[in-house]
């Protein structure tokens, strides 16, 4: 059944998980290298690329926006970049469905046009805030409206834009990676400054177009007016979706589960850290590079964990990975301490808050925190979830089947589609026993 179709998970007590699997391509890279091939000067070939309903929103966007893109096959796909000044305006709004990372970066892209653009999405990206990026472009001499702070998000022609040295309040690659975008078009030197490290896939993949990105500690600087050279781009698995038969591993893999061609990119395994500090078996085997960004097989092996206060550094570096963390966390023995991720209250879902109802629906204890949660490990019954249309909350209680006596059933999962394409599949590869239903 195709994921779309599916509005609900019934998934049975599974003991244990096996095997070498493979996931697909990475979400936040698929739209990177979709958006610079699209204002690159050639042929930008992608390979691996995430046909997921959200790298898809970005295609069609590109194309409304006059880019020729040519879909080889599910994962292969070649961008003829429309150069420096090849956008044209849409005809209509621009809809990028359930992807922020698709909104926030095409109003980087759009903000210093000589056309008008709006962008809408659907109902959970319509609640979500914009004035991050919105503030900052307008510095810049971006022309921006929002609705309250949230979509639609209407960007008016300006004839140019102006560089800006501007510190980011929050850790956000979305944000960063939107300024970098709109600093191409800028006059002067752009300079954005982060808190913490954020994954830094807009400036690897800029630098492999030729641009001459720059970093001195936590300062990303470019010059505007460069212009992209295409080249090929090779997409590696994600390690969001690594993630979830990671945790499964853990949990329940006592012969071991591999998985292949992740992306390791240090900006992005937080979670690998945390894990280890809980105790996990898990060994990287390096396979080298996928251009820009490292990749490698991850061993895991089922072992106990044991509750930790997760140190803040390392959230902006698991930031997608919390609700499947917080399953680990239920499974570990004691408590476990999540602080300073507040940014988890305006994702997909505010995913504080439907994993605290979740864990607690299944007979976990947990606390909610104003910028966290503290997780009692203890033993999980069944129950009935509502994910709130949330992929990854979808999919964290899918793995959480590992720990729990009696069946899970996840409603209103249709958005798995937005980022993981075959999760179900895999799940029961892996040994899940996990139905969909229409
Ligand atoms: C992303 C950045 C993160 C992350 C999102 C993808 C990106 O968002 O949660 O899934 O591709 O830049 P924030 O920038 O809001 O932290």
């Amino acid at each position: 059944m195709s994921e779309r179709a599916t509005r609900r998970y019934l998934v049975r007590p599974a003991r244990r998980v096996e095997g070498t699997l493979s996931v697909p391509g990475d979400k936040s890279i698929s739209h990177r290298a979709l958006m610079l091939g699209g204002i690159a000067e050639g042929r930008t070939d992608i390979s691996g690329f995430l046909a997921s309903e959200d790298c898809l929103a970005t295609l069609t966007a590109l194309r409304a926006l006059g880019v020729e893109i040519e879909r080889r096959n599910e994962i292969e796909l070649s961008v003829q970049g429309a150069g420096r000044r090849g956008l044209r305006a849409a005809a209509d709004r621009l809809d990028m469905g359930n992807a922020g990372t698709a909104m926030r970066l095409f109003m980087g892209l759009l903000a210093g046009q000589p056309f008008d653009s709006t962008l809408i999405g659907d109902a959970s990206l319509m609640r979500r805030p914009m004035e991050r990026v919105a503030q900052p472009l307008r510095s810049m001499g971006a022309s921006i409206r929002t609705h309250e702070g949230r979509p639609p998000v209407q960007i008016q022609a300006v004839s140019k834009l102006v560089a800006i040295d501007y510190t980011l309040p929050v850790a956000s690659a979305q944000v960063k990676s939107a300024l970098l975008l709109a600093a191409l078009r800028a006059h002067g030197r752009t300079s954005v400054t982060e808190p913490a490290p954020t994954r830094d896939h807009t400036e690897r993949m800029l630098r492999g177009f030729g641009v001459d990105v720059t970093r001195e500690g936590a300062r990303v600087s470019l010059m505007g007016g460069a212009r992209l050279s295409g080249c090929p781009v090779k997409v590696p698995g994600d390690f969001s979706s690594a993630a979830f038969f990671i945790v499964a591993g853990c949990l329940g893999a006592p012969d071991g589960l591999t998985l292949r061609g992740v992306g390791i990119n240090p900006t992005r395994t937080g979670l690998l850290e945390l894990l280890k500090l809980m105790g996990a078996d898990i060994e990287v085997e390096p396979q080298g590079s996928d251009g820009a960004e490292p990749i490698a097989d991850i061993h895991v092996r089922a072992s106990a964990l044991a509750g930790i206060r997760v140190p803040e550094a390392l959230v902006p570096l698991a930031i997608d990975e919390f609700p499947v963390f917080f399953i680990a966390a239920a499974a570990a023995r004691g408590e476990t301490l999540v602080t300073a991720a507040g940014e988890l209250r305006v994702k997909e879902s505010d995913r504080l808050a439907v994993m605290a109802d979740g864990l607690t629906r299944l007979g976990i204890e947990c606390e909610l925190l104003a910028d966290g949660l503290r997780v009692a490990g203890g033993t999980m019954g069944g129950g009935r979830i509502d994910s709130h249309g949330d992929h990854r909350i979808a999919m964290a209680f899918a793995i959480a089947s590992l720990i729990a006596r009696e069946p899970i059933e996840i409603e209103d999962v249709a958005n798995v589609a937005t980022s993981f394409p075959g999760f179900a599949d895999l799940a029961r590869r892996a040994g899940l026993a996990l139905s969909e239903q229409a």
